[in-house]
């Protein structure tokens, strides 16, 4: 069996008990190089095999999970955050299963939710908005039209962008085209949950300024929207004057 596992940001820790417990067990590892924390095979058993897939080739990393398959060994493809989300890992997928190969995914902690820990603050305000919007601005990989920076901005809702902290300055443009007031904020999250995380907080109008300045030009979130300064009307939930399925109001 080939299991994706979701690795999470970088804590070691933030991986899922499941995925600790199939990195542990299986005899074949392939992980994504370039991010994911390589403390995390500390967690392998003695003799695994593992793989370091920064330098291979989709044929490469499908030929080593269809050979380990067929050797009645288990394999884990440790990818970052979570495998659904940029992780190139359908076209992976799509190989196994025309090989008849079992397959199966482990969600992991993305990228997006731990830099909303990191600062830390909630990205759904009630009042404010009920909606997140996951995206990335155009770089090699093409974004649909109907998808462009500014056309979404148009929700004001709160954004996590992806993959995008080198182009910051275009992306704020867009931005402010679509919509979003100028002094709407922005944080930007480089290497959240890493020993190393740094917050820059700012403003759609001067955050391009303070990230050039701090030098952040990968592995960062930049999150938009009016949820992280707002006036907010507090959630129902725990209002002592709403009922829900669990608790009747006025106790
Ligand atoms: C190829 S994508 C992978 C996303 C991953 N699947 C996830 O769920 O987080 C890489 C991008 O994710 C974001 N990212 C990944 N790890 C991060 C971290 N620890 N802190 C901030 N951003 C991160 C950055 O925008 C980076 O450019």
């Amino acid at each position: 069996m080939i299991y994706f596992v979701g690795a999470g940001p970088g804590d070691p820790d933030l991986i899922t008990v499941k995925g600790a417990e199939l990195l542990a067990r299986s005899q074949v590892v392939i992980y994504a190089g370039s991010l994911v924390n390589k403390e995390l095979l500390s967690r392998c058993a003695p003799g695994t095999e593992i793989y370091n897939s920064a330098n291979m080739t989709l044929q490469q990393i499908t030929g080593i999970m269809i050979e380990a398959h067929r050797a009645g060994r288990d394999v884990v493809r440790l990818h970052t955050g979570d495998p659904s989300l940029y992780g190139a890992i359908q076209e992976q997928m799509d190989i196994l299963r025309e090989a008849e190969v079992p397959f199966a995914v482990v969600p992991g902690v993305s990228s997006f939710v731990a830099a909303a820990a990191a600062i830390p603050h909630e990205l759904t305000l009630p009042g404010v908005t009920q909606t997140v919007i996951l995206t990335r601005f155009k770089g090699r990989t093409e974004v649909p039209a109907t998808e462009s920076m500014a056309s979404l901005a148009a929700h004001q809702a709160t954004m996590c962008i992806f993959l995008s902290v080198h182009l910051i300055d275009q992306l704020t443009s867009e931005l402010l085209a679509g919509g979003y007031p100028e002094d709407t904020p922005v944080v930007v999250v480089e290497k959240a949950s890493w020993p190393d995380e740094r917050i820059i907080h700012g403003t759609i109008s001067d955050i391009s300024a303070r990230v050039q300045q701090a030098d952040i030009t990968r592995t960062a979130m930049i999150l938009v929207g009016a949820s992280f300064k707002a006036d907010y009307t507090p959630s129902k939930l725990y209002d002592r004057n709403f009922s829900h399925g669990f608790r009747r109001g006025n106790q």
